[in-house]
């Protein structure tokens, strides 16, 4: 298969969960942020598996300083969006800050929601012992869960900014059993974000289902990256674990700027690219106006 081929079905859950590179199970996998319709387009069209409507959105998309006022509404708004691109990859939408804090039924009824109005085919949930009850109560409502490990961007002020977690031997045999712990109440997969590539290694190998890293070195399962990230749609610094791929933002400003210019000298639109009447239609407006009316002789129907 090229790599600009998709795959020719979508995988299901069960199957993204038997998927595990480390073990010689499949190739890695691949899981692309997207947002809207042509984002998950152009990510599916690229051969992702994975589709994941991410709380980034608040970041990336609405320009806000972190996740943390992403809400669930905005969150399948996006999710509809990417839907509609009846994509191949499985996709996954985000369960944002608060949606699953409060109570149990609360998370049920959100999560559900991506699900039933969003289009999604999972969730996404950050945390893991202290979400372990709710999340096997979405589980057991038939939501698959895919879990979020080490740095957690919903954490943010907890851990005093976005900091590479589990550095340490407690914290990094804490990340393994939480691991441990998802993957046993019956998450398909983990994101391990932001930790040392040997803990990712560690948690990966210590778990029967997937871990799916940024940040997280080159022994995870799979491969996540944010889709203005991998583009260079971002601007400032950005994270080591980042690699551009494209510099879109420059490409799109060149276009742009390229259209600004052609409309203030006149050159755009040309004669081509504009519509007109016919010769039968100019002669007649002709008798009322004093300045000669000039036709190329096509009619409107002429275009294509
Ligand atoms: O919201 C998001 O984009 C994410 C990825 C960074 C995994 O959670």
């Amino acid at each position: 298969m090229s790599s600009h081929t998709s795959p020719p079905t979508r995988l299901t859950i069960p199957q993204v969960a038997a998927r595990k590179a480390s073990a010689g199970r499949g190739a890695p996998l691949t899981m692309i942020t997207a947002y809207d319709l042509v984002s998950a387009r152009l990510a599916d069209r690229a051969g992702a598996e994975l589709l994941l409507v991410g709380d980034s959105v608040g970041m990336v998309v609405l320009g806000r300083e972190n996740t943390l006022t992403v809400t669930v509404d905005e969150i399948i708004h996006h999710a509809r969006a990417v839907t509609a691109a009846k994509p191949k990859a499985v996709v996954v939408g985000d369960m944002p800050f608060l949606s699953y804090h409060i109570s149990v039924p609360e998370a049920i009824r959100n999560a559900g929601r991506l699900l039933s109005e969003g289009g999604c085919q999972a969730v996404k949930v950050e945390g893991g012992l202290r979400c372990l009850r709710t999340i096997e109560r979405l589980l057991a409502g038939d939501i698959p869960v895919m879990g979020h490990l080490g740095l957690t961007p919903q954490s943010l002020h907890r851990m005093g900014g976005f900091r590479v977690q589990a550095r340490q031997t407690e914290a990094a045999e804490a990340l393994k059993d939480e691991a441990c712990l998802l993957a046993e109440a019956g998450v398909f997969a983990i994101v391990l974000e932001g930790i040392p590539a040997e803990v990712g290694r560690i948690v990966t190998e210590a778990i029967p289902i997937p871990t799916i890293g940024i940040g997280a070195g080159p022994y995870c399962d799979g491969q996540v990256l944010v889709w203005h990230d991998l583009l260079g749609l971002t601007e400032g610094l950005t994270p080591k674990f980042v690699r551009r791929y494209a510099d879109m933002g420059s490409l799109i400003v060149d276009a742009l700027a390229r259209f600004v210019s052609d409309v203030r000298t006149g050159v755009f639109p040309s004669s081509e690219e504009s519509y007109h009447i016919s010769a039968e239609v100019a002669a007649a407006l002709q008798s009322n106006h004093a300045d000669p009316i000039q036709t190329t002789g096509r009619g409107i129907d002429d275009e294509k």
